[in-house]
């Protein structure tokens, strides 16, 4: 029998998938929440660029057009590449956009059964299992909010209901009810996107939060959903509060800083201090050069390293902190991080290894020398009626918006798939590391499923 292949994503991950997956002979469906294709590249801030030099995000059978001749393509024409590979492959037929995957259920052998096996699915094998993988699908133009708490509450009844009829009576049931679609597929690959969707948002503690604050608080994803026109709109004349100190955070800033100048400055507040970039090359010697090729992989220790290898990492270690250290240098003399109290504890090296190198914005240090930037240190922060409390400061940050850029809840938002409690437990990570996946693709507790977009890189 035809084995089907469901995709959950058309955003990069998900194109290429079904670009493969068709090349091996399948008939997948990819279902799509969205109404086009190239997933977060529809809903980024204006200046978004790509921060990865182009040659280094390109799919190597399909090189940007001519016409891009930057080097750090602007968000629409990443959009458009993206776009432009969808239709050259062939891919668009099988999208049905709109589609909102509210759960995924593996119905096959019992837990008991499955915990037995040595290999993945049994047989090690993409098909090897009998069960298939039910999915339920809302149609995201007509779907509230209200309605998923309805359904989530409705499917909580099915499964007392299953003891006394047919599941798939349960699910007929549910789809009339609710306009949802079931699809029943042997093989799932989830390519939900791990930068978007569920906001990292920390708790405060009560009367400490955003509901004690006059003003308005929103996450970076709620300003990057706005039309170009409207966010502008939004930040205009306001004095604003930015939290993180990564990617969002300076490009925010510099936005803000644009639109409002010294008249109304917006305070980026860093919990971390990180090396950020302002270009891609030092002294004309390429990032890159530095740390991604060959031989820089000789520079560390990895699990399972042969002795030869632990030798040559251990010899090669002075090389290493060179290196670092001259990246380091080159950034604190191009930068004034020393005079805005801004310099990483972390080394530079230590940065690049856990993927939290980021460029900053253009001109990112004249807006704050110039003073439409202040940039402030927080260990910890609160919520009081005028704006923010920050640690060491006696009177709060008068604000009146607060944009929390803060990052995504990645792991969350892939364990909320699963309709299984055992399958979202296999899935999590532990509080510091990321989701398990063999090769960064497959968990081998759970049969007849892959995970694309969530391999940790330096370069995102
Ligand atoms: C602002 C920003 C800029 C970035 N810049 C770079 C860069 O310069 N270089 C780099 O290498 N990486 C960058 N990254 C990393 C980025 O994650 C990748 O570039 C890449 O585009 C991610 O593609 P994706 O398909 O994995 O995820 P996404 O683009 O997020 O696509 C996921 C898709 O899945 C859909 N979806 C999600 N949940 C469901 C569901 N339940 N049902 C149906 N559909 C669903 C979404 O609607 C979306 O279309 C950036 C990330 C962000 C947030
Ligand atoms: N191409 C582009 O131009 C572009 C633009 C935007 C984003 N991106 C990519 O999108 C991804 C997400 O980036 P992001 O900047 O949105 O998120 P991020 O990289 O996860 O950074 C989140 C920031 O929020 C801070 N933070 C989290 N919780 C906090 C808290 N409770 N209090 C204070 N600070 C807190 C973090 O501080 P700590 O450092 O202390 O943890 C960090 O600085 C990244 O891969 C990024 O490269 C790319």
């Amino acid at each position: 029998m035809e084995k089907r292949v469901a995709i959950t994503g058309a955003g990069m991950s998900g194109l290429l998938a079904c670009k493969y997956i068709l090349e091996k002979g399948f008939d997948p469906i990819v279902l799509e929440a969205m109404e086009s294709v190239g997933g977060l590249w529809n809903h980024t801030i204006q200046s978004t660029k790509l921060q990865t030099a182009k040659e280094s995000f390109q799919f190597s059978y399909f090189p940007w057009p001519s016409s891009v001749e930057e080097v750090f393509p602007h968000n629409n024409q990443v959009l458009e590449y993206l776009e432009s590979y969808a239709q050259h492959f062939g891919i668009i037929p099988y999208i049905k956009f709109n589609s909102k995957v509210v759960s995924i259920d593996y119905v096959g052998e019992p837990y008991g059964e499955m915990e037995s096996w040595d290999l993945w699915g049994g047989t090690d094998k993409p098909f090897g299992s009998r069960g298939k993988w039910h999915i339920i699908v809302q149609d995201s133009r007509c779907c509230s909010t209200e309605l998923e708490v309805e359904l989530a509450y409705l499917e909580s009844g099915i499964n007392q209901l299953q003891s006394l009829c047919p599941y798939h009576h349960s699910l007929l049931r549910l789809q009339i009810l609710f306009k949802c679609q079931v699809h029943q597929v042997e093989f799932v690959v989830l390519c939900i996107g791990r930068f978007s969707g569920v906001p990292n948002i920390t708790e405060f503690p009560p009367n400490q939060g955003p509901e004690v604050f006059s003003g308005k608080v929103i996450h970076s994803t709620d300003y990057s959903s706005m039309d170009n026109a409207s966010a502008a709109e939004f930040i205009r004349r306001k004095r604003i509060a930015i939290v993180g100190s990564q990617k969002s955070a300076p490009d925010i800033a510099a936005e803000c800083a644009n639109a409002n100048g010294v008249e109304y400055p917006c305070t980026m507040i860093q919990r971390t201090a990180h090396w950020l970039l302002p270009s891609a090359s030092f002294w004309g010697v390429s990032l890159s050069f530095l740390y991604f090729n060959r031989f820089s992989e000789l520079l560390v220790h990895k699990p399972g390293e042969t002795f030869l290898l632990k030798f040559l990492a251990t010899m090669l270690s002075p090389l290493r902190w060179g290196i670092s250290k001259f990246a380091e240098s080159y950034l604190k003399w191009k930068l004034p991080m020393k005079k805005y109290g801004v310099i990483p504890k972390s080394s530079f090296f230590q940065e690049v290894s856990s993927c939290q190198i980021k460029m900053l914005p253009e001109n990112f240090y004249d807006q704050v020398e110039e003073g439409s930037i202040i940039l402030k240190k927080s260990q910890s922060l609160s919520f009081c009626k005028e704006g923010l409390v920050l640690n060491g400061e006696h009177q709060p940050l008068k604000t009146d918006l607060v944009i929390l850029a803060t990052g995504y809840n990645g792991d969350q938002k892939l364990q909320s798939m699963f309709k299984s409690e055992v399958y979202q437990k296999y899935i999590s990570g532990s509080p510091n590391s990321m989701v398990p996946l063999y090769r960064q693709i497959v968990r081998p507790r759970i049969p007849q499923l892959a995970v694309i977009g969530y391999a940790e890189g330096s370069s995102v």
